[in-house]
């Protein structure tokens, strides 16, 4: 598709949140993105209009066999006032696979950056500059084909929306609490893990609705098959310090290839650390954790940038880390990364583009 983007303005704005009110994911701005596909046609009609509900057949095929997928990267206002994306190449790559992964015809690699740029463009004045806050930017497919027989549709609409957010961590980085998961499993192998689809969110609600009413933030999900190695926490990749090597799990597809994991694994082995992508045991946390040698554990994401986790719980065991306190490189990560994206450090890989 080689289309011009046809934009059609709101005739009224919206009110701008203060950003010291803001949340996540319950203000949206005045315009989005939209895209439709046909089989006959491919993807076309690619077009910003203003922000408003949008019209599915009642037997519109997502709304019963959940093909669909989305994305989530942001937005940020440096504190030179310029506006930029972090790793939206990255995020886009990461769609074409999840579309694959769920049948659903990917989009052209160049649109599907030229929608999120141009949007967040029209919609610049959105960007809260407050360090912390953002603005959220999630692309989406999903299956508008009315047809009730299991297949992959023939149709599909691509939007994108934004939300500008607050501060993941206003009070600054705080550890947080993860129950180690024994009763459900959110993906195996051969499963949907990796893609950022909405079914893996829907299986994941029970396990993190109980951790909540327990007390803990998340879950750290288990393999599905022998509840043994680590996989990830509720919307983070998880990686843990032993000594003075890092483990994370590999990419094997029960896992959603993180864009932050990707990051902080670049910026460790810049500095020269001992990373392992490798399949870790529940029972070896365990054990390191009883030798003291479990030195810092931590979420990596979007939303947060870094999560310190400064308590698992296991088998009714509470392993505290670090003493409940931010780890030195948990910190120094977190920093890394917040300061590339705020443009306040250098950003020799490129990772963000300016709007
Ligand atoms: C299940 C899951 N794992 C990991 C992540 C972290 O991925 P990223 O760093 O690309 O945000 C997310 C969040 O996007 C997620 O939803």
């Amino acid at each position: 598709m080689n289309e011009a983007i046809r934009i059609t303005r709101a005739s009224a704005l919206k009110p701008k949140p203060v950003d010291s009110e803001l949340g996540f994911g319950q203000i949206f701005t005045d315009h989005m993105f939209l895209a439709d596909f046909q089989d006959e046609k491919g993807w076309y009609d690619p077009r910003i209009e203003p922000y408003g509900p949008i019209e599915l057949d009642p037997a519109a095929a997502v709304l019963h066999y959940a093909q669909a997928m989305f994305d989530g990267l942001k937005a940020f206002r440096g504190v030179d006032g310029k506006v930029r994306l972090f790793r939206p190449q990255k995020h886009v790559e990461r769609m074409t696979l999840s579309a694959r992964r769920m049948c659903i015809p990917p989009l052209d690699p160049g649109l599907a950056l030229q929608s999120i740029v141009e949007l967040v463009a029209l919609e610049r004045d959105w960007v809260p500059s407050t360090v912390g806050t953002s603005l959220y930017i999630r692309p989406t497919i999903i299956a508008n084909e009315a047809f009730l027989g299991v297949r992959p549709a023939k149709s599909y609409v691509y939007f994108v929306i934004l939300s500008p957010v607050g501060a993941y961590y206003p009070e600054g980085m705080a550890p947080v609490k993860i129950r180690v998961e024994e009763r459900y499993v959110r993906a195996v192998e051969g499963g949907l893990g990796g893609a950022k689809t909405g079914a893996n969110y829907a299986a994941s609600l029970m396990a993190g609705e109980e951790a909540k009413h327990e007390g803990y933030t998340q879950v750290l999900w288990l393999d599905g098959v022998h509840r043994k190695y680590i996989d990830e926490v509720g919307t983070m990749n998880i990686m843990v310090r032993i000594g003075e090597e890092i483990v994370t799990p590999p990419l094997a597809g029960t896992i959603l290839p993180g864009v932050t994991r990707d990051s902080a694994l670049t910026l460790m082995h810049r500095w020269g650390l001992r990373v392992s992508e490798r399949q870790i045991s529940i029972d070896d946390v365990v054990r390191a954790h009883k030798r003291g040698t479990l030195k810092e554990v931590w979420g990596t994401g979007t939303a947060a940038v870094i999560s310190p986790v400064g308590e698992l719980a296991y088998r009714g065991e509470r392993m505290v880390i670090n003493g409940g306190k931010i780890g030195s490189l948990t910190q120094r990560l977190y920093d890394a990364i917040v300061g590339i994206q705020y443009g306040q450090a250098p950003d020799p890989d490129g990772w963000t583009v300016e709007v």
